[in-house]
């Protein structure tokens, strides 16, 4: 016990260098939740869970308070004891789930140092969002054609046909049990996840669900979550847009350039989302497990300054009790920012809407600015040359309506 004692903190101390960080990036997985969906045989109802489907339930909250604590106590020397907001900047999905987890994350990691009633022991901190259909970084839920396409692409390769094959009797059995009729891996989701979030709550499921029904659903569930990114297309249109957000908060700091922080102030940029987020920058970043990312899963990008002022990056993974150093392919532990930003740059889109095959909305507004100037000048030149024709037809006429008075005249 004692020399486990030592060997978890010589692992701690070896992963730490706190003295060379500059900068955190941390993504994490909300806590704890309710099902987001059911199933049309399921006994246990919407009505069994005390906020309903797809909440943060009161271990959620829990989970994410501990989170908080354990990163105050592991930053204890980076991030200010007090909360300072020039040193951190929030962003949540915009999910009740995850709103609530970065308030819990926040209460731990920010216990009050100076309250503002004796009674409320809490530090309000604010959490930015955007709303789900708008948000290609974090709710990945931004509309998306051209990844839709390579996802479905996937789900009908050969790999998942084969896996079909091989897991067909399951499906045919989760099906039947479930009322689903056809399952596949497409969908084994909501009931791999309904399960789950009954079993961990004690509900007595129903006879044909034992724990090796669960563990078969949880495994194809992690499959599930490798095929949604198994591409460098797929990465870079889901994982993408986040490593892009993290890379630039890091380019800032290292070039002094104010971003969403004050450069020489800014500490730590934190996100709050989901297992598809997590699961989506590991991929990207090609060190995804393969593992359905657990509750309150978090990922952590630090950026360090080495006494020669070169910049490198380390990559973290916490699934459990403590961050896991990762080595991202083609570099070392300590990856140099340059080649970071090199390896990884196949990731990264330029131009996420226009790869996805949408338009963002700067490029509408831009474009309908355009048209309407376009009909303006347009209208303009058609009027003024209108208003010419007619005058030079008017000066033309006249004469002639002359003569043919005077020819008038004539005949009378
Ligand atoms: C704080 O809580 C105590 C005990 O509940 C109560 O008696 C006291 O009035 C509270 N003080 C304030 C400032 O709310
Ligand atoms: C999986 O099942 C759904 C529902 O029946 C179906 O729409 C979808 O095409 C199936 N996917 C594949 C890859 O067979
Ligand atoms: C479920 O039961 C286990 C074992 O009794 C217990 O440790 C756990 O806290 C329970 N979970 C919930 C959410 O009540
Ligand atoms: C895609 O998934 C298959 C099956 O798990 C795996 O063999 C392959 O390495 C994956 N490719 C990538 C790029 O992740
Ligand atoms: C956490 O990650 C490690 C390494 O990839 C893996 O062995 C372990 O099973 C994971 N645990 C969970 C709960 O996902």
């Amino acid at each position: 016990m004692f020399l486990l004692t030592i060997l978890y903190f010589i692992g701690v101390c070896a992963s730490q260098d706190l003295p060379s960080l500059r900068l955190v990036n941390l993504l994490y997985r909300h806590g704890d939740r309710s099902p987001v969906e059911s199933y049309p045989t399921n006994p246990i109802t919407e009505n069994d869970w005390p906020q309903g489907y797809g909440q943060l339930t009161k271990e959620g909250m829990r989970e994410h308070y501990q989170l908080g604590q354990f990163y105050r106590e592991y930053y204890k020397t980076f991030l200010n004891a007090s909360y300072d907001r020039f040193q951190i900047s929030v962003r949540s999905s915009n999910l009740d789930r995850c709103l609530l987890s970065a308030e819990c994350h926040l209460a731990g990691l920010y216990p009050p140092t100076d309250t503002f009633l004796p009674n409320v022991t809490w530090q309000p901190v604010p959490i930015h969002t955007v709303p789900e259909k708008n948000d290609s970084v974090l709710a990945l839920q931004a509309p998306c054609p051209a990844y839709d396409k390579a996802y479905d692409d996937i789900l009908h390769s050969d790999i998942v046909k084969e896996e079909e094959k091989r897991n067909k009797d399951f499906y045919i059995f989760v099906g039947e049990k479930t009322g689903l009729g056809h399952e596949n891996i497409s969908n084994i989701w909501p009931v791999a996840d309904t399960l789950y979030c009954e079993s961990r709550h004690n509900f007595s499921l129903p006879s044909w669900v034992n724990s090796s029904i669960i563990n078969k659903l949880r495994t194809l569930e992690s499959f599930s979550f490798t095929l949604m990114y198994n591409t460098t297309l797929l990465q870079r249109l889901k994982g993408g847009p986040l490593l892009k957000v993290m890379l630039e908060n890091m380019n800032n700091k290292i070039n002094r350039i104010n971003g969403t922080l004050d450069a020489e102030r800014a500490r730590m940029y934190m996100y709050s989302a989901h297992d598809t987020t997590v699961a989506a920058l590991l991929s990207a970043l090609g060190v995804f497990n393969d593992i359905s990312p657990p509750y309150a899963a978090s990922v952590i990008l630090e950026l360090h300054e080495d006494p020669a002022n070169t910049y490198y990056v380390k990559v973290f993974y916490n699934n459990g009790s403590q961050p896991m150093l990762l080595t991202v392919p083609g570099c070392s532990e300590k990856c140099p920012f340059e080649k970071f930003v090199q390896l990884t740059s196949n990731v990264i889109p330029d131009n996420w809407a226009k790869e996805c095959g949408v338009q963002d909305a700067a490029a509408v507004i831009l474009q309908f600015s355009l048209l309407m100037f376009g009909i303006l000048v347009g209208g303009f030149v058609i009027i003024t040359v209108l208003f010419v024709i007619i005058a030079i037809k008017c000066t033309r006429k006249s004469p002639r309506t002359k003569y043919s008075l005077v020819a008038q005249e004539d005949i009378n």
